[in-house]
């Protein structure tokens, strides 16, 4: 008893640390943080993987428009949407801010327990700038466009630094109201700044000040982070430097060439300068993880005809030497080479989010890749409320991977997950993993293929694997040095429910071609654990 006395202060203090631990850690605001193998989004305390959708542009400018909206996207099991917020709407006179839109926007998802990124629509969208109040469209002086064959565009020029100032203000009025109204419950988790920015219609900004900045030398903390992260450079950017002398200092052709190249990496480290600022003054109010997207070139389009100075692959170190309040970049991913752009996303610490793709059946698809393959933390088709419905393919999709998600995170971070997609044309992939050597081809059975197939794979301890998907059939072999043949112990379908596997039916047979592939038929997704034993 006395002991119990003399140790009881320490016990409570103990348990007051632990609870003061517990609470910091569940009202820590959204961030990213790289565990293991992969880079997350950690929302309360846990590992968010975003399945989502992005808006319509005009959807979310009226309450009464969106209303409908919600429960059609919950009923395609989003868990989170990508959702347009315009600077015309929150600061439609000069110093004078009106939050109802997104106090409102933040009660509608919430009360259909969903997420939100918020997306600033401020000083440009699709290059151009439409998305500004009209005190700032008419004020050409205070706020300079672009200039192209002597005449001011539609595109607000990035030298000029009353814009910068005006966007940045009035973001930071923005992450300041909402973290007054939600830093406890998060959310809005992540906040895209502008949208899909670069100069269209020509190579670079021709206005007095463009070309007084372009014929000055190139800042020194550009050279300095080029210097400084030589050997992890996109090669593409490293060969321009590379051709041109690896020089610390001169003009910008001097250092990058004389040629339209060098024009979009000015115009990425001009757009870079500015957002990374604004990105900063929203961060001083309210730090959650920001971003920027692409609109992504085509081969061997040049520069003007995308967005000259948005994060291609090829400039995005061009974008992190400006500064380090965007915290990563990402594709809006509409290409069918989905595999090749993810990579290009996926690489030297930027992790895989994607605000805009294709859905329907070929999002269904590609979710698989992202999250299995890329350890993306999020998925986002565009005009995800026009393809909303019970049977849509993406819902069926979100269904599964959201009944897997505290594994697949678990699985991402330990860096034992691969995800696939296959048709006729790339009809199989081989895997190592877990001891094995997994061979994932299209599902058959009696002579009759599956057109296409899409899925991912996670090792599930010892000789065993939790796969999900439809349309793939696995056939296994030990590595080299663990026995010689491996033979299936048992399938079982089923899913989670609170936590904890439930299995349905015990797959044999046909469904798993007499003992000999795990399969997974093309009728619907399904998710099954198959366990393997070897044998000499
Ligand atoms: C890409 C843009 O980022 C979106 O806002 C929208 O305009 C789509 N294109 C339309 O396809």
């Amino acid at each position: 008893m006395r002991n119990l006395i003399r140790t009881l202060p320490i016990l409570l203090a103990f348990l007051g640390l632990q609870t003061a631990a517990l609470s910091a850690q569940t009202t820590s605001a959204p961030h990213l943080e790289k565990r293991g193998a992969a880079t997350q989004l950690i929302v309360d305390g846990k590992p968010f993987l975003m399945l989502s959708g992005e808006l319509h542009n005009s959807s979310s400018s009226n309450l009464d428009y969106m209303k409908p909206i919600w429960p059609k996207l919950r009923a395609m099991n989003l868990n989170s949407v990508v959702t347009p917020l315009s600077w015309e709407l929150v600061e439609p006179t000069e110093g004078s801010y009106d939050f109802a839109l997104v106090d409102g926007l933040i009660d509608q998802a919430r009360h259909e327990n969903e997420k939100i990124v918020f997306l600033w629509l401020a000083s440009w969208k699709n290059g151009l700038s439409s998305y500004e109040p009209v005190w700032v469209k008419q004020d050409t002086r205070r706020f300079p466009r672009v200039v192209q064959n002597g005449n001011p565009i539609e595109i607000l020029s990035t030298l000029g630094s009353a814009t910068q100032e005006a966007d940045a203000r009035a973001y930071a009025a923005l992450m300041k109201h909402i973290k007054e109204v939600d830093a406890r419950d998060h959310t809005v988790v992540m906040m895209q700044v502008e949208n899909e920015v670069g100069v269209l219609g020509d190579s670079r900004d021709r206005s007095d000040a463009a070309n007084k900045a372009f014929d000055s030398a190139v800042p020194a903390q550009l050279t300095a982070y080029l210097k400084a992260h030589y050997n992890q450079l996109y090669p593409d950017l490293r060969a321009r430097w590379d051709a041109n002398g690896d020089k610390a200092a001169g003009t910008w052709t001097e250092i990058f060439g004389d040629n339209e190249r060098t024009d979009e990496i000015f115009m990425a480290w001009n757009y870079a300068r500015f957002i990374q600022a604004v990105a900063k003054a929203g961060k001083a109010e309210y730090e959650i993880p920001m971003y920027v997207n692409t609109w992504l070139a085509g081969d061997n389009t040049p520069p003007g005809d995308f967005p000259s100075g948005c994060p291609q692959p090829w400039v995005v170190d061009v974008w992190r030497a400006a500064g380090s309040s965007l915290d990563f970049y990402s594709p809006d991913l509409y290409d069918s080479r989905f595999q090749e752009w993810s990579r290009r996303y996926h690489r030297d610490g930027n992790p895989l989010y994607m605000p805009e793709t294709r859905g329907e059946a070929a999002g269904a698809a590609n979710v698989f890749y992202a999250l299995g393959e890329e350890a993306g933390f999020g998925f986002s088709p565009f005009a995800i409320e026009s393809e909303a419905g019970d049977k849509d393919p993406l819902g069926e999709s979100y269904g599964i991977i959201a009944n897997i998600a505290p594994l697949l995170a678990e699985h991402q971070s330990a860096g034992d997950v691969h995800g696939f997609v296959l048709d006729r044309d790339h009809n199989a992939v081989d895997f190592t993993m877990n001891g094995y050597t997994l061979h994932v081809t299209l599902d058959e059975i009696f002579g009759g293929q599956a057109s296409n197939g899409f899925g991912l794979i996670m090792a599930d301890g010892k000789d065993a694997f939790l796969g999900a998907g439809k349309g793939f059939k696995v056939t296994f072999k030990p590595r080299p040095d663990a026995g010689k043949h491996v033979g299936i112990g048992s399938i079982d379908e089923g899913a989670f429910e609170g936590g904890k596997w439930v299995p349905g039916r015990r797959l044999n047979g046909d469904e798993n071609a007499q003992g000999v592939s795990w399969r997974f038929d093309q009728r619907q997704e399904h998710i099954e654990k198959v366990t393997l034993y070897r044998f000499e």
